[in-house]
């Protein structure tokens, strides 16, 4: 079988080789399409492959197309809405991703966030400290919880908000529950984004919740820029001179942000929460093994589609 690595955003080094070796010494041939700059490549290189392993990048219904011989596709990661499901699904073509395995990395950079938010994004003047302020976590999967865990060595007070985790879970690692998202807004200093971007959750985090935030909240956002809406935030920040928003990565109106509003905002010009070299050999390797699993054993654990 031909395994590709196809990643606009290249995995480190050492985690490439690590899957090499994982895919050549399971007897499959290896191929790797790396920084590519328009999806022509990515069509022409998926032509010939059995399985495709892909960070953020867009599995549409074309590269579906395209791909003749694909069985199986994983995305090296947590979210998986760059995946066209139904186009996979219609094909029988397993989609997989690798949860957990960078959670570690985008976790740390929503500390990072808070940090550099209260330090005034490290220019000159008087900033604040983290220590007994509360941070609130929306969605308390792989990294909520592990943002929870940090937080606390910081001297934070935590509450979350989750529909889909018994308040118990939360409340046995030392988080108070929010009794809903208003409740979570209306008393985070900070409040750090960690649900995926679906029909629900796209565009849902706007006006009434940012604006129940008190003096001098900041949102956190390294989930996906699609769940906020952008019109609402601008309008928010216009209103509330002293609310802060950093995105990892950079909304659509990034230039109009921060013209108006200067070092309240921040963003990065490219997703970089899973930019270490320890979470690429994490997924990638697990990416790998996966697939590896599933054409030895037709081992299926991980499938987020169904058909
Ligand atoms: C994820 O969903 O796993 C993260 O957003 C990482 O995305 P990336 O692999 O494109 O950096």
């Amino acid at each position: 079988m031909k395994v590709l690595i196809a990643t606009e955003k290249p995995f480190s080094k050492v985690a490439v080789d690590g899957i090499r070796k994982i895919v050549e010494g399971a007897g499959h041939s290896f191929a790797t399409l790396e920084k590519y700059t328009s999806p022509e490549q990515l069509l022409e290189a998926v032509a010939d492959a059995d399985a495709l392993i892909v960070r953020s990048d867009k599995v549409t219904k074309d590269v579906v197309a395209a791909a003749k011989n694909l069985k199986i596709v994983v995305r090296a990661g947590a979210g998986y809405d760059n995946l066209d499901l139904d186009a996979l699904s219609a094909r029988k073509i397993v989609a997989m991703n690798t949860p957990g395995q960078n959670s570690n990395a985008v976790a740390e950079l929503a500390l990072c966030f808070m940090i550099f938010m209260s330090r005034n994004q490290l220019t000159p003047g008087t900033g604040s400290e983290l220590k007994s302020k509360t941070l609130g976590i929306q969605a308390y999967g792989n990294v909520g919880r592990l943002v929870a865990s940090h937080a606390k060595g910081f001297g934070m007070n935590i509450m979350a908000f989750d529909p889909f985790v018994p308040a118990e879970a939360m409340e046995k690692e030392g988080v108070r529950v929010a009794k809903d998202l208003e409740d979570l807004y209306a008393n985070s200093n900070f409040v750090s984004l960690h649900i995926p971007a679906t029909e629900q959750t796209k565009g849902s985090i706007g006006y009434n919740l940012v604006s129940k935030m008190p003096k001098g909240g900041c949102l956190i956002n390294t989930a996906r820029k699609e769940v906020i809406n952008e019109p609402e935030l601008m309008k928010v920040l216009e209103e509330r001179e002293d609310l802060k928003y950093i995105a990892d990565v950079a909304p659509a109106n990034i230039a109009e942000l921060k013209e108006k509003f200067g070092n309240r905002v921040f963003a990065t010009a490219k997703k970089m929460g899973a930019e270490t070299a320890e979470a690429n050999v994490n997924a990638g390797l697990a990416a790998a093994n996966q697939i590896v699993k599933f054409f030895a054993e037709g081992c299926t654990k991980f499938q987020v589609n169904k058909f």
